[in-house]
C-alpha cells in the first residue's frame, strides 16, 4: 500500500513537472528582431520631403526628377511600391548612394510615401 502512495506521488511530481515544463515557463522571446517599420500611407510632410529631395536627390535625378544620371522619379510610384522606394533610398546600389547614415528612418518613411503617390 505504502508503495503504491509513494509510486502515485512519484507520478504526480512527474507529471506536475512535465505540465510546468510545458506551459508553465515563460515563453521563449524571439530573438530581438529588427522593429518592423511601418511606412505611412500618405507623406506627412511633403514640404520636407521637398526640401530633402533638393537637398539630397536633386542633382542626381533632376531639377524635375525628370531624371540626370539617375532614373527619373516623377513616376516612379507606378513601378514601385512605398516599401521598395524606402529600402532603395536606405540602402541605395547601382550608383544611387544609401542614405541610412544621412537621413532618419522618419524622413526616409517620408520621402518614400511622397514618391509611391507620383504616377
Ligand atoms: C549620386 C547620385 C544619386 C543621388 C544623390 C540619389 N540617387 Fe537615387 N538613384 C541613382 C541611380 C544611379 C539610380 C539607379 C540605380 C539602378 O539602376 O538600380 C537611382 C535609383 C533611385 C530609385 C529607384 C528608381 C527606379 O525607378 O528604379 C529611387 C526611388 C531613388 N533613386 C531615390 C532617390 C532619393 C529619394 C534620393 C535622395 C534622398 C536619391 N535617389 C539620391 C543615383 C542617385
Amino acid at each position: 500500500m505504502q508503495k503504491w502512495m509513494m509510486f502515485g506521488g512519484f507520478m504526480a511530481a512527474c507529471l506536475l513537472g512535465i505540465f510546468l515544463l510545458t506551459f508553465g515557463l515563460p515563453e521563449k522571446t524571439a530573438p530581438e528582431q529588427e522593429e518592423a517599420f511601418v511606412i505611412p500611407e500618405q507623406p506627412s510632410d511633403i514640404g520636407s520631403a521637398e526640401a530633402i529631395y533638393k537637398n539630397s536627390c536633386l542633382g542626381c535625378h533632376g531639377t524635375d526628377m525628370q531624371g540626370n544620371m539617375g532614373p527619373a522619379l516623377n513616376q516612379v510610384g507606378s513601378h514601385m511600391t512605398k516599401e521598395e522606394v524606402y529600402k532603395r533610398i536606405l540602402n541605395g546600389g547601382n550608383g544611387m548612394p544609401a542614405f541610412k547614415e544621412k537621413l532618419t528612418k522618419e524622413e526616409i518613411a517620408n520621402l518614400s510615401s511622397w514618391f509611391a503617390q507620383m504616377k
